[in-house]
């Protein structure tokens, strides 16, 4: 094997397409998977890659520094992509030291352990660390989030996503550790836990619950295929260099209340329903505290620098989109019911 890579967060909704690409693009790499498995992480998301010669999967939780060493001394990963985190603005606001546990304290035992385990020697070595769009705040006038846009997180999850951001920078800085960033706008594709818009409405559609709105449903959204993401990943981490930062985007915005409605025509047209059927059950409800207002990317850099750009349409990315969450009602009924972390209770005891 040519090196070994380090992925966090592998069974999660984006961590899981990573993996998926590398473990199939590099077959002389060999890909780590560490994730806790918490309630949005699901080993489903990977029956097709798990098999793979070059794949192992390794439970750990971030937050366990001693664990997160063990990993290093074991596995001598020469590249780490990090992607585990507590993800969901929802969830911050009502219990932020979740967020602050794993994704400030947790991001620091990496660096820690990948700082520790490469003792200086940084030649062929990188810390990879994905971030949001959200560190840069809410867009009130017009413009866009470049790379170089003052940081104003708004929220629990993205003040820690920012704070995870500074220590990687100050780590770079101070022990000279070889980094870089991505700060990506809103993902959707297959495999999303459906706490987050376009898998919630699309489940709610399906099953008849009303399709709760947040506020007028006026907030503006830049929406990437996660798939777009990853190839643009798997760029960064090759082709970016040292101690940069990449935005990436979709330069496809969407007002909530446009993208629900557009998830309804579809779904009338999928399911055989009257045009207008679906729209029916849209209800407007209390709005997120504090909702950001517009997140939008300027995603120049990489484009000019890195030769990324998004690969399909939001049209053909939807269609494709709600055609797997049809298909695999399966899956979607076993992260519902919490079935998944019923099997992962047993399997591995502790917290599923
Ligand atoms: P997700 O919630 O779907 O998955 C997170 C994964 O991390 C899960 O597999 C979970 O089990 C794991 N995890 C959580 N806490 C852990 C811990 N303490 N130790 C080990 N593993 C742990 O998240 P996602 O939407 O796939 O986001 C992945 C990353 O990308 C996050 O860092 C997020 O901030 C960032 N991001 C997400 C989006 C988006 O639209 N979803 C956009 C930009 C950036
Ligand atoms: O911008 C990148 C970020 O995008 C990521 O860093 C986060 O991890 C990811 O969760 C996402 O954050 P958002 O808060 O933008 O995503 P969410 O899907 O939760 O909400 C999208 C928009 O839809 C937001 O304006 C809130 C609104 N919304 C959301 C839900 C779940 C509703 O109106 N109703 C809902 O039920």
């Amino acid at each position: 094997m040519d090196r070994t890579l380090l992925i966090t967060g592998g069974a999660g909704f984006i961590g899981s397409h990573v993996v998926r690409l590398f473990v199939k693009k590099y077959p002389h790499y060999r890909i780590i998977n560490l994730d806790a498995l918490t309630y949005a992480g699901n080993l489903e998301n990977l029956r097709d890659a798990e098999h793979a010669p070059n794949y192992a999967f390794v439970r750990a939780d971030i937050r366990d520094a001693a664990a997160m060493a063990n990993v290093f001394a074991q596995h001598k990963p020469d590249g780490v992509i990090h992607l585990a985190a507590e993800s969901h603005v929802d969830r911050s606001i009502s219990d932020p030291m979740a967020f602050v546990e794993t994704n400030v304290t947790g991001t620091v035992h990496l660096l820690n352990a990948a700082r520790e385990a490469w003792k200086g020697v940084f030649d062929g070595k990188r810390f990879y660390h994905v971030s949001t769009d959200e560190v840069y705040g809410s867009l009130h006038d017009g413009g866009f989030f470049t790379e170089s846009t003052p940081y104003d997180p708004q929220s629990p999850y993205s003040a820690s996503k920012a704070a995870s951001d500074h220590f990687v920078r100050a780590y770079g800085n101070t022990y000279k550790l070889p980094f870089v960033i991505s700060n990506c706008s809103n993902n959707y594709g297959s495999h999303q836990f459906p706490e987050k818009l376009i898998p919630l409405m699309i489940h709610n559609l399906r099953t008849g619950k009303p399709l709760p709105v947040y506020g007028k449903g006026e907030n503006v959204r830049d929406w990437l295929w996660v798939e777009d993401h990853s190839r643009a990943i798997d760029v960064i981490f090759h082709q970016g260099l040292n101690g940069e930062t990449y935005n990436i985007g979709g330069h496809n915005e969407w007002k909530n209340i446009d993208l629900v409605q557009l998830l309804c025509a579809i779904m009338d047209r999928k399911l055989g329903r009257a045009p207008g059927e679906s729209a029916k059950q849209i209800t407007y409800v209390t709005d997120r505290a504090g909702h950001d207002l517009r997140y939008a990317i300027d995603a120049s850099k990489i484009a000019r620098e890195l030769g990324w750009k998004p690969g399909i349409t939001f049209e053909q990315g939807l269609e494709q989109t709600v055609d797997w969450y049809l298909a695999n009602d399966p899956w979607l009924q076993a992260v519902t019911s919490g079935a998944y972390r019923d099997y992962y209770a047993a399997q591995y005891g502790d917290r599923g």
